[in-house]
């Protein structure tokens, strides 16, 4: 845009309130023009976070029920609308975003990357699509399987943005997966030590399922992993891991019965560091209730309320540390990906599932 410099941050795109931070904007100004430290990336995939995408489906089956019509076109018109509305795919139920993969088309002479990223470089963004400037020109295909949406479109990232280069080794679509959740490795590599009970909960899903490598990893032969799963499919890949020293299903929004499905895996020990993976709300009183006193609950889960959270541990007394599940550590990339070179089951199965 004329060679004008923007904020580090983004403010300078945000039109509702304006100059405010782009996360909590409204909406963002999307045009693909660039200020001189911005980049310009030609996208052709959406990876949706899984609480935002569960949660647009569930309204496209409903919209679908009501008047007709293919879930996935409902779906699509929904995520178009947010993005006419919002300039980012940022999800107003959920707050939460997903990231993006594409080729960069044009680097700012003062972006920070200007002397060594080149034009024609694939990248996946690890900055949230909740903030990201999006211009999308139509929607291609719906994958459900995968919650990633294939379109031609325009995002901006900014000089604070940071993005991963594709690994020429990795398909794609499985990179982008790992990366959007690659958050939850690392910070669980931080939070388990050596001997701890770990408790993952939605442990069948893309998230909980390297929690459970980094888990293990961390918590060594001294320690114990128990993997919570919902549905049989999604157990059945905890379980093919083989990494946990139980795998058992329970419903965690039901925080009595969930309870009580680990005591019995654990033989009534509480864990000592708990790990929500989960891609629906309801589930912050199971995290604590199975936390004992003085551990730690990561709230990885988009869907966690922090009201839930906080009013729930003081109900019920329990002084435990609850992280709130940052998806930015420094190294979380490298660590994510390290889960898949370390573990051929894992990578075979993600393989399976996104390549
Ligand atoms: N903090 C961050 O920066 C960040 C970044 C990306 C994603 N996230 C969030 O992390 C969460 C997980 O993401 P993901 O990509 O790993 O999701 P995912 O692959 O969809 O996995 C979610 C898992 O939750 C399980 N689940 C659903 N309902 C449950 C219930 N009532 N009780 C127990 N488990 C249940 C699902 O099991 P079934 O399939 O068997 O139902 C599924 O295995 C999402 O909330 C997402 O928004 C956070």
């Amino acid at each position: 845009m004329d060679g004008r410099t923007g904020c580090p941050y983004g403010s300078h795109r945000s039109l509702e309130p304006r100059g405010s931070l782009p996360q909590p904007a409204w909406k963002l100004d999307n045009r693909p023009e660039i200020f001189d430290n911005e980049l310009l990336i030609r996208v052709d995939t959406l990876n949706v976070d899984a609480a935002s995408f569960t949660q647009l489906e569930q309204a496209a089956e409903a919209k679908a029920a009501e008047v007709g019509g293919e879930v996935t076109h409902h779906l699509a018109d929904a995520i178009l609308d947010i993005v006419r509305q919002r300039g980012k795919l940022h999800n107003p139920v959920t707050g939460s975003g997903g990231m993006l993969l594409g080729t960069v088309r044009e680097v700012g002479p003062r972006h920070p990357a200007a002397a060594t990223l080149a034009p024609g470089t694939r990248l996946a963004t690890l900055v949230s699509l909740s903030l990201t400037p999006l211009l999308l020109e139509r929607i291609r295909r719906v994958d459900r399987e995968r919650d990633q949406v294939e379109v031609d479109g325009w995002a901006v990232l900014f000089a604070s943005g940071i993005y991963a280069p594709i690994p020429p080794h990795l398909p794609q679509t499985l990179a982008l997966a790992v990366l959007d959740v690659a958050g939850a490795p690392a910070q669980t590599a931080r939070l388990v030590r050596p001997g701890d009970d770990v408790l993952v909960i939605g442990a069948g899903g893309k998230s909980g399922l390297l929690c459970l490598h980094e888990g293990r990893k961390r918590a060594g032969v001294t320690g114990r992993v128990f993997a919570m799963a919902h549905s049989r499919a999604s157990a059945q890949r905890a379980e093919a891991l083989g990494l946990a020293d139980a795998v058992f299903t329970a419903d965690a929004r039901d925080p009595l019965a969930a309870l009580e499905a680990f005591h019995r895996a654990s033989g009534g020990r509480d864990a000592d560091v708990t790990i929500n993976c989960v891609n629906v709300p309801g589930t912050e009183m199971t995290s604590v209730l199975c936390t004992r006193e003085g551990g730690t609950v990561y709230f990885f889960s988009m869907a966690t309320s922090f009201t839930a959270a906080a009013l729930g541990a003081e109900g019920i007394g329990r002084d435990v540390t609850m992280v709130i599940g940052n998806g930015y550590a420094r190294g979380h990339d490298r660590v994510a990906l390290a889960c898949l070179e370390e573990n051929p089951r894992l990578r075979q199965m993600f393989e399976a599932w996104f390549a």
